[in-house]
């Protein structure tokens, strides 16, 4: 397929054709309508090459730091960056191939950077486009880049590139669409046993019965693959601050733990009863045996007009546990399992929970009988045994948490042993 691109300001039947020359990179950083700093964009690798003016320094993403009145450009390159798709998620490739792009951050513009779990964006420079008539959250975008990162055979002349797609984050394939009237992000599991659908459902029953905050997932087969959906949890008044980028607001002293480190910087920006958000993701990640939680898969809420923080982000991203990517022996085993983001096993990480009384054990009475049934729906994925594995692996781990829960809960792991050293995201390109 030959592909033509429509130019983003034409699509928004906003800007007079061949108005910008396309030498012209300057931009102005935005947060919803109040203008950040200005910044020159590189054409060749999509990246901050310089900035030229600041303005209101307060709404800079959280992380980025500023020395002396100048905001440090390489922190904030990072984080424009980072707002790309990975270059190393599933199907990414032949995707980049089929759009004839070099690289997912020159995708970032056609979208003016726009994403829907925050509302930063930028602005070509003299232009007078305001949030409200571009923004995801209450303007129609295009479902070409979903199709084609999908996989799906898109046959259209010119592909509208207008998406929030383009700002996604993750390494499994996924969309945003919406269904219902409602935005949801659709997204894969990874073979053979695609089994992060059924993951994501059983984890929204756990925390559905222990009262946890989260994002509620259901399972949806498209062409015989099963997907997650899930709505938006970040509306247009507020975002998603990852644990990584609220961990970049303070150095981390070499005597503090990881976990000690987040909670530090959490209570500096006021985020409040995060202690008990952390300590809720820990237990629920120990009984899905979760091998993923990285620093990027939790966070906080900020309000983004008045830039408060308003406490832990409900729990999302639970797929890449249970074994998922496991034989049934290991599974039942239990030998060779990741643990993540404060320390390496599970057992040293169940140890920084501060408090277990919030757990009503009655209520997960029949859980492993509601996750067999969730996990009996994927069918020629999951087969008889690996289910019996997974479930009796996860009742375990229960009555592990139940044992445990009247002696210890005082945090009593919070120091450097056993530390998680980098943080680093489950790859799943090999499935490309
Ligand atoms: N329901 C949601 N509402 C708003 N933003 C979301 C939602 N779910 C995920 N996100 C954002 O999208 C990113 C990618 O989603 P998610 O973590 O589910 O993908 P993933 O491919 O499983 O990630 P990973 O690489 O950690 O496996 C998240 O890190 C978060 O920033
Ligand atoms: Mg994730």
């Amino acid at each position: 397929m030959d592909v033509q691109f429509k130019e983003p300001e034409r699509q928004m039947g906003k800007l007079p054709a061949g108005k910008r020359s396309g030498i012209d990179t300057s931009y102005l950083l935005m947060h919803k309508n109040i203008p950040v700093a200005e910044i020159v964009l590189d054409t060749v690798t999509g990246g901050i090459l310089r900035i030229t003016g600041s303005l209101n320094l307060e709404h800079l993403p959280v992380g980025v730091r500023i020395r002396r009145g100048i905001v440090d450009r390489q922190r904030l390159n990072d984080w424009w960056i980072s707002r790309s798709i990975p270059a190393g998620r599933s199907g990414v490739r032949q995707a980049l191939e089929t759009l004839k792009v070099a690289t997912p951050q020159m995708l970032l513009t056609k979208c003016f950077g726009l994403s829907l779990s925050d509302q930063y964006w930028i602005r070509p420079k003299d232009e007078k486009l305001e949030w409200r008539e571009i923004n995801f959250f209450d303007n129609p975008f295009s479902e070409d880049i979903g199709d084609i990162l999908l996989g799906k055979p898109v046959h259209k002349e010119a592909l509208d590139l207008r998406s929030p797609d383009n700002t996604s984050d993750g390494f499994l394939k996924k969309r945003w669409k919406i269904l219902n009237g409602e935005l949801c992000l659709i997204k894969a599991g990874s073979p053979p046993f695609m089994q992060q659908p059924f993951n994501e459902a059983i984890a929204s029953a756990l925390f559905r019965r222990l009262c946890i905050p989260h994002v509620p997932y259901t399972v949806l087969w498209d062409d015989g693959i099963p997907y997650s959906v899930c709505g938006d949890f970040i509306t247009r008044d507020t975002e998603l601050v990852s644990a990584w980028r609220v961990m970049q607001t303070r150095k981390r002293p070499n005597n503090i733990s990881v976990y000690r480190h987040f909670i530090n910087c959490c209570e500096a920006l006021g985020v409040p009863e995060i202690v008990h958000g952390v300590d809720q993701m820990i237990v629920a990640d120990y009984i899905l045996a979760n091998e993923d939680r990285h620093l990027n898969n939790f966070g906080v809420i900020r309000d983004a007009n008045t830039l408060k923080m308003l406490g832990f982000a409900p729990i999302y991203d639970s797929g890449s546990s249970l074994g998922y990517d496991k034989l049934a022996s290991q599974i039942r085993s239990g030998v060779g399992m990741e643990c993540k983001p404060f320390k390496k096993s599970h057992e040293e990480q169940l140890k920084l929970v501060t408090d277990f009384s919030w757990i009503d054990f009655k209520a997960l009475d029949g859980i492993t009988a509601e996750a067999r049934n969730i996990l009996s729906g994927a069918g020629e994925y999951v087969d008889a045994a690996r289910l019996d594995a997974i479930v009796s692996a996860m009742r375990r781990r229960i009555e592990k948490v139940y044992a445990l829960s009247p002696t210890t809960g005082k945090g009593s792991g919070d120091d450097l042993r056993g530390d998680v050293e980098e943080d680093i995201a489950a790859d799943y390109s090999e499935s490309n």
